[in-house]
């Protein structure tokens, strides 16, 4: 049985809620979460009860500079899984301005650490890095394209941007063991409409039986992953990924229009609702920006990885509809 002692930052938060639940399943983890709640989908108590209340979990729920400034004593980590940031279409839209700020800083705290651990590092980036990649298909090795509109949610791509390349570069000339993922649109039970995420909301509406807000056209590319298939590719990367390397997580097989993301959630919840086409900016203000298209080449994953992810687009808004009607937040 192989000890480990392992921090999530932001293992509260919506991934970091499964890769709590993923990291319980091998028997001699121990995990510390370090997540201030500022974004967190879920009551705390009520995930940790749903879990058992397992020693092997401990938490500070707290920022992670403050974390960082308690200094020692702490455990020495074997694995840091870096999570914790600002998220969210509308999410992002507040901290305009500081993104850069925040999520370098934060990310240069876990670099420390791990270094001072001598522990692996996973560093949860974007997809939205790739700036649209072609025509929305987004391998590894591409280009990064800077698009030309400066908006909120471009100072939270360069910011973890940034991060990476600062990442790559410090395994290059250390013994920091750094790997990066770059997730796709992830979604599943826990997510929080609250961001802007597009599948709670479309289900809130369906529920109300109100107009599906479809934003522009409806023609936008993505491709979905659910929320348990990313966090098994996050702890894959960590342990079997090549240092400094770099991997997108997304499912290409859950590629979709938004317009038809829409139907299938008219379809699957039974709903007399029906899309309606709005201008996000009439709704969320000028700062708002709609992503680029978006999916993955997800082979290095899966060859390198052995990374398969589980479950199709019609279960994950299954899965998302069953949990959001229930009124549930475990
Ligand atoms: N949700 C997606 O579709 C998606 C896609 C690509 C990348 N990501 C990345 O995945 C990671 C997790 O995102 P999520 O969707 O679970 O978001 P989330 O908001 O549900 O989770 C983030 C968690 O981190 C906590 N947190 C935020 N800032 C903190 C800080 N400074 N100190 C301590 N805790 C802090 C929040 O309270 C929250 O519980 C993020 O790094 C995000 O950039 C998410």
């Amino acid at each position: 049985m192989t000890e480990r002692y392992v921090l999530v930052t932001g293992g509260f938060g919506f991934v970091g809620s499964y890769l709590v639940e993923r990291l319980l399943k091998d028997d001699g983890t121990r995990i510390h979460v370090v997540d201030s709640l500022v974004s967190s989908p879920i009551d705390v108590g009520s995930f940790t009860r749903k879990l058992g209340n397992p020693a092997r979990l401990t938490y500070d729920l707290i920022p992670i500079e403050a974390y960082w400034q308690k200094g020692e004593p702490r455990p020495r980590f074997d694995e840091i899984y870096h999570l914790a940031s600002i998220v969210g279409p509308v999410g992002v839209l507040e901290h305009a301005g500081r993104i850069v700020k925040q999520i370098t800083e934060d990310t240069y705290r876990m670099v420390e650490m791990a270094k001072a651990d001598r522990a692996r590092l996973c560093d949860v980036s974007t997809s939205e890095v790739y700036g649209g990649g072609r025509d929305g298909y987004c391998a590894e090795g591409d280009s990064k394209i800077i698009p030309p509109v400066v908006s909120v949610r471009l100072e939270y791509a360069v910011a973890k941007l940034a991060c990476e390349v600062a990442l790559i570069n410090t395994a290059r000339v250390s013994d920091l063991y750094a790997v990066i993922i770059r997730p796709f649109n992830i979604a599943g039970p826990r997510q929080s409409g609250r961001g802007g995420f597009v599948l709670p909301r479309f289900i809130d509406q369906a529920l109300k039986n109100a107009p599906l807000t479809v934003y522009g056209t409806g023609k936008s590319i993505r491709a979905f992953t659910h929320v348990a298939d990313v966090a098994d590719g996050i702890v894959r990367a960590l342990r079997k990924g090549t240092r400094g390397e770099v991997y997108n997580i997304g499912n290409p097989a859950n590629k979709v229009h938004i317009l038809e993301l829409a139907e299938r959630v008219i379809r699957i919840s039974g709903t007399s609702s029906r899309p309606e086409f709005v201008d996000p900016k009439s709704i969320f203000g000028p700062l708002f920006e709609e992503a680029n298209d978006k999916y993955p080449d997800s082979d290095r994953a899966m060859r390198e990885l052995e990374w398969r992810p589980q479950f199709d687009l019609d279960e994950i808004i299954r899965q998302t509809l069953e949990y959001i009607k229930a009124g549930r937040r475990d």
